[in-house]
């Protein structure tokens, strides 16, 4: 006889459905903490393609005082990264915001590569939020935009104080898993919070953060989660961004 709870947890890669959409990734060359140069973009990729990523969103840092990128900048990398013969796999490009002040210049300027959709990827500090973070996310939308969260999970300091989740969903945020934070990649911390957010159904949207081949072994890992349900429902969701839906 076998109860639920043993059924056996699938590993990471599993749960990728064919056509699967990568959101959030650091493969564009020499742009951030990710891909050094191109023959390590094109090598992750092909390995990404491999475990069974169909499609990819790139989405360097720009983060003011240490990836200080442009959307120019963004696009040539991904023009270059795009034009090569290697290359099958599907890729766009946007970026992912750290929320400081240049953020909010661009804002008002109307300068933000978003995923789809007006959608745009942004992140805190993992120190500390923004003092007036709700403001910031009002006048993202006044301007059109929709933020999405990236991994809500892993801004420790909001751990204390769980309501604060359903707070950022009622202003509008939308919500971005790391995949490897159900592995546990980050830490047991970081994977029960995953639970926890997915428990709640605040989660709208997965992405990998991959940003180099290391990044390829949680793949491998089982998935820790019980919310498996909940995870394969947003995992399902990332369809919205495909280029060909
Ligand atoms: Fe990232």
């Amino acid at each position: 006889m076998m109860f639920s709870i043993f059924k056996k947890k699938p590993r990471l890669f599993e749960l990728m459905p064919s056509g699967f959409i990568d959101i959030h990734s650091h493969v564009l060359p020499g742009l951030d903490d990710g891909c050094k140069n191109m023959t390590q973009s094109i090598e992750l990729i092909q390995e990404m393609q491999k475990l069974g990523f169909s499609e990819l969103i790139a989405t360097p840092h720009t983060m003011t005082g240490v990836w200080e990128n442009s959307s120019e900048g963004i696009k040539e990398s991904w023009n270059s990264l795009n034009d090569t013969q290697e290359l099958t796999m599907p890729l766009n490009y946007a970026s992912e915001y750290l929320i400081d002040n240049n953020f909010l210049d661009r804002m008002q300027k109307g300068d933000l590569l978003c995923l789809k959709d007006q959608r745009v990827l942004v992140e805190l500090s993992y120190f500390q939020a923004p003092i007036n973070l709700f403001e910031i996310l009002f006048e993202l939308q006044l301007k059109g935009y929709i933020p999405v969260l990236a991994h809500p999970e892993r801004y420790n300091y909001y751990f204390s104080d769980f309501k604060i989740f359903e707070k950022l969903k009622k202003a509008g945020c939308l919500f971005q898993l790391n995949l490897m934070s159900v592995v546990g990649h980050y830490g047991p911390e970081t994977m029960k919070m995953s639970d926890r957010l997915l428990e709640a159904n605040l989660i709208d949207y997965v992405g990998s953060d991959i940003h180099h081949k290391g990044h390829l072994e949680a793949f491998q890992r089982k998935v820790q989660v019980k919310n498996v349900k909940a995870l394969k429902k947003a995992i399902a969701a990332n369809t919205f961004f495909s280029k060909k839906v």
